[in-house]
This record gives C-alpha cells, sequence and structure tokens, in this order.
C-alpha cells in the first residue's frame, strides 16, 4: 500500500500557526500525515482530537502518532459532526482546524473497495462501510435524470447524457454490479476517439459516482461555517480541496463567515502546490488551499 503524502504540509503548517498546548482538529487524519506535523507543533500539552469516516484510515493513524507526545481522540465519524462530538467530549473551542478533504491514495489500491477503475471488483465505494447503499445500490435505483445530473456536477462529464442511457440499458440486463460492468458501460457509451486518450474515459463517471454515494458534498458549506464557530479567538482553520465543489464550498463559507465580522479570511486567491510538489506527488496537482482565522477581540474591562 502506498502511504498517502501530505499535500503542501508546510503551507498547511505556516498557515496554522499552532502553538505549544494547542487544541487541534483534524477533520480528515488519513494516514496521520498532518496530523503528526501538527500535533508536534502542539508539544506534549497539545491535544488532538481527529476524525475520519473510513475506520481503516483511523487504525493507520493511531499508529503513526501514538509515538508523538500530547493527548489524542480518534473519532470514526463525519466531520460534518464535529460541532456535535465535540459537545459530547466537553471541548467548547479550538485553535487549529483541518479539513484535507477527499480521498486517500489507499482507497485507489484496495482494489476491492471499488473506487478504481482499474481491476476489478464489487462496485462498492462507500468510504464508511458501516453506511447503507452501495454505488451498485445506487446505481440500480437511480433515475435516468438523476444519473445524468451526478455525471455533470459532481464529474464534469460532458458525456453524461450517452453515459447514463447505457448505464440503464445494462442494469436491466442486470450487469451493472460491478467496476469492470461500469467501465465498459462507459467505454462503449463515449465517442471512440475519447478511448485513446491519457486519461481514462471513466475517471470523471467513478469520480461522480463515489462523490454520491458518499453524499461528499451535501451541505458542506454549513458544516465548514458551524466547525468555524468553534475557533477560539485568534484560530485558524485551513482546508485543502481537490474539487471545484469543495473549493466553492469552502470559499463560499469563509466569505459568509467574514461578513460576521468574526472573521478574516486569509487567503484571497486559493494557494496552490509548488512545481516541485506537483512533480514529485502528481496527485497534489489540484489542490487549493484556503484559510481563516476568528478575530481575536479584546475583552474590554474598564
Ligand atoms: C486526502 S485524505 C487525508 C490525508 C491526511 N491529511 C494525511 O495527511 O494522511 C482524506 C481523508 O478524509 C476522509 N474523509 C473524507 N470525507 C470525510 C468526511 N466527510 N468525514 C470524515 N472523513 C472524511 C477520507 O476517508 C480520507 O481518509
Amino acid at each position: 500500500m502506498r502511504r498517502h503524502r501530505p499535500v503542501m504540509l508546510n503551507e498547511v503548517i505556516d498557515m496554522l500557526q499552532i502553538k505549544e498546548r494547542a487544541t487541534i482538529v483534524d477533520g480528515t487524519v488519513g494516514h496521520g500525515g498532518h496530523a503528526a506535523e501538527m500535533l508536534r507543533k502542539a508539544g506534549p500539552h497539545g491535544r488532538l482530537i481527529a476524525f475520519d469516516w473510513d475506520e481503516s484510515m483511523i487504525a493507520r493513524a493511531s499508529e503513526l502518532l501514538d509515538n508523538i507526545p500530547g493527548s489524542k481522540n480518534f473519532v470514526h465519524a463525519d466531520y460534518r459532526r464535529i460541532p456535535e462530538i465535540l459537545d459530547g467530549i466537553g471541548i467548547d473551542k479550538v485553535d487549529a482546524v483541518l479539513l484535507d478533504f477527499g480521498v486517500n491514495l489507499e482507497h485507489f489500491d484496495d482494489v476491492e473497495r471499488g473506487f478504481s477503475f482499474q481491476g476489478d471488483a464489487p462496485l462498492d465505494m462507500r468510504m464508511d462501510r458501516s453506511a447503507k447503499e452501495t454505488a451498485a445500490a445506487w446505481l440500480g435505483r437511480a433515475t435516468e435524470k438523476e444519473i445524468v445530473r451526478v455525471l455533470r456536477e459532481y464529474g464534469g462529464e460532458r458525456h453524461a447524457g450517452l453515459i447514463a442511457r447505457e448505464i440503464v440499458r445494462r442494469r436491466k440486463e442486470g450487469k451493472m454490479r460491478r467496476t469492470s460492468d461500469l467501465v465498459a458501460a462507459v467505454e462503449s457509451a463515449v465517442p471512440p476517439r475519447l478511448r485513446e486518450k491519457r486519461i481514462h474515459p471513466a475517471t470523471r463517471t467513478f469520480q461522480a459516482i463515489r462523490i454520491q454515494v458518499n453524499r461528499e458534498l451535501d451541505e458542506l458549506q454549513s458544516a465548514i461555517e458551524g466547525i468555524a464557530m468553534r475557533l477560539s479567538g485568534g484560530g485558524r482553520m485551513v482546508t485543502l480541496s481537490y474539487h471545484s465543489g469543495e473549493d466553492a464550498a469552502a470559499k463560499n463559507a469563509f466569505r459568509e463567515l467574514a461578513k460576521s465580522g468574526k472573521f478574516q479570511v486569509l487567503t484571497k486567491t486559493p494557494l496552490r502546490p509548488s512545481e516541485g510538489e506537483i512533480d514529485e506527488n502528481p496527485s497534489s496537482r489540484s489542490a487549493k488551499l484556503r484559510a481563516i482565522e476568528r478575530i481575536h477581540i479584546q475583552e474590554n474591562h474598564s
């Protein structure tokens, strides 16, 4: 299995300005690369609350983070539940939050999970394996119109209509259960000239269906706003997005928060990875980093 390389690590750490004894939330801990560095900055009296909705990631992260001093809580949950979970463990305010959206390379490497169009496996695609609906189940019940919308909106797929029609035709024959069934449907639907392109013609379809199955963009903007409200004065939050939908949610959330006068957006335009990083880690290429700070309001005791 490839170890996921933390994207824009230096930029994330510079931006978060974590101080000794800080309380940190990593909403998407993955393999724990960012979390390890954040925890080091907070020192032995720091505290990390790490979330991931994929239990196998929590196991990987705790392996790495166990050796780093500081207090740690690992929570198997959707980061959209951060405020409620902080309430449950009696934490009001936190000093730094990171949301590094999307998937881990390990998700693609583990063919059995159905995220990859390479290899053949059941069409699962659930990030949280305790969730009910798999990709096969969704593709089995969605209308053609819904499939078109998802492929367009979440995948930016130009041939959404052709692909959705082919999916619906094949599922009637019971041929929409495995990743190879979905690849075959896309390949036969798209114009032949696209079949030899460098980017596999099923890339966008797989991405779109994954986002739908996991409801990755649902209520994302309001969740980001709710999480930022838990920052202490001077506390900072960083988002790393790889998809235009995630980036728009972060951008709009930060803009709304700034309107309240209690927050300051630190990134007028998102930061991007350096060319060196993209060369070393091509999967960082689409990353966009945004950051916000909760303004420290001086108490007036006079
Ligand atoms: C890009 S990886 C994070 C990598 C991590 N920063 C590191 O350094 O290893 C994204 C992680 O977020 C998790 N994730 C995605 N959406 C989530 C959500 N809504 N709630 C909780 N975890 C989520 C995924 O399971 C994945 O492990």
